[in-house]
Formats: C-alpha cells, structure tokens, sequence
C-alpha cells in the first residue's frame, strides 16, 4: 500500500509560513497524471500567466509549442525525452516545450538573459496551474537537438524545459517503484540561511 494522492499532497506541503502566498506553498512536482483532459480555457489562463512575467528590456523571449496527448506534436515531444522521463510524462494530457530567443529582437545582439526570462515566465505559469488545481512538472532530460529538428527551431532560439501539465495522478498509477518511492518522498530544501545572505557566506538577519 502507497500513500493516496491526498495524503501525498499533505507530506509534500511546504511548511506554512503566514503570508506566503498558498500556491507556492502546495506546489509541487508530481509525476503520476490523472487521466482527466485539460480545459482549453484553463490552459489559457496558464499561458496567459507566463505572457506577463517580467523580462530583460521587456523582450519576452519565449515562446511555447503546447500539445495535447495524442497529436503528432505531443507525439514528438514524447520522442525527445529521456527514457526516464518518457515514463512518466506520457500520461500528461498536456506537455509544453518552452524555448527561448537568445538574440534581442531590436538589434541581434545576445540576449543572456533569455533563459533566465523563460524561467521566471514556467514559475508564473506553474503557480497560475497550481491556482486552477492543476499540476505542472518540468523537464530538462530531453534532446534539445532532436527538439529542435522536430520542431524546426531556429539557430537564434534555444529549448528550455518541457512542462507535463495536468491533474495530479495516484501515486499508485505510477509505472514502477522507484516512480512510486520518489513520488511519496518528503521535499528538501535549503535552509533560508544558506541562500539569503548579507555577506558572502554570512545569513542574512531576516524576520
Ligand atoms: C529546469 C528543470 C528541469 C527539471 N528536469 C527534470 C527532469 O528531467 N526529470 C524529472 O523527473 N524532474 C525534473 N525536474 C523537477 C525537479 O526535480 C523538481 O522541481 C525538484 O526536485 C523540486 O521538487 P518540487 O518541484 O516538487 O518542489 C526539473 C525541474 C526544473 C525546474
């Protein structure tokens, strides 16, 4: 016997601390998927959110191919990743491969920052989910080459993470037991100390 998907989300809860906002609190990564399809007006909420992260000059560098379970794109998507990966992820009703432009539009030059802007726009994205009652689990163990040649990305764009969206699964649905064992482990992190600092090396006085 595992832990139901209810009792799951009680153990990966973070540890409520007054004022932060629920749905960092509740989210988490899971790997089992309900087989339950996303609404298309919920996913475009999701996106919706990621459309308003903020961003180097404003650029808004990324961009998002969005598949749904049983189209050639999400097929392809499939196809790309990791073993390990594959898994789990193909019982997704969604997978979203976000990619960023590395040159700003404006002039061509490099845009370091690309990346960093898809990241924060997949965090705005996997909170609004969470809000909807939905889980989002991302992905960097897929073939950024095969990506690309799948889905014809230009040489100035670079493939981020692949996002598996959808309603959280039982743990018991899982394909194996190390699935089931990482699903229905406690989250770790680092101490507040460790990463909130004053000085190098010297934690912030915070609170
Ligand atoms: C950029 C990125 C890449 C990731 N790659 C993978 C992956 O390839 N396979 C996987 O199972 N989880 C992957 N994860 C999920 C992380 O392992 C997970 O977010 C982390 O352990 C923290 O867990 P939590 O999201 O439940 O808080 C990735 C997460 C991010 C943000």
């Amino acid at each position: 016997m595992t832990l139901s998907a209810k009792e799951v989300n009680e153990l990966k809860h973070a540890p409520a601390v007054e004022g932060v906002l629920p749905e960092v609190l509740n989210r988490w990564s899971p790997r089992s998927f309900a087989d339950r399809e996303v609404s298309p007006s919920d996913l475009a909420k999701i996106l919706e959110a990621a459309r308003w992260a903020p961003s180097s000059y404003n650029e808004q560098p990324w961009r998002f191919i969005v598949a749904t379970r049983g189209s050639e794109t999400y097929n392809k998507m499939v196809a790309a990743m990791v073993e390990f990966n594959r898994t789990w992820a193909s019982a997704a009703p969604v997978l979203i491969l976000g990619i960023a432009s590395t040159k700003f539009a404006q002039n061509g030059t490099q845009n370091y920052y690309a990346l960093y802007d898809l990241g924060a726009a997949a965090a705005l994205l996997s909170l609004q989910a969470n809000a909807l009652h939905l889980a989002t689990h991302q992905m960097a163990g897929f073939d950024k080459e095969a990506a690309r040649k799948a889905f014809d990305i230009p040489e100035d764009f670079t493939p981020g993470s692949i996002i598996a969206l959808g309603y959280q699964g039982e743990p018991s649905a899982l394909a194996n037991k190390q699935l089931v064992a990482m699903e229905t482990s406690p989250r770790e992190r680092k101490p507040l100390s460790e990463i909130a600092l004053s000085a190098w090396g010297v934690a912030a006085k915070l609170g």
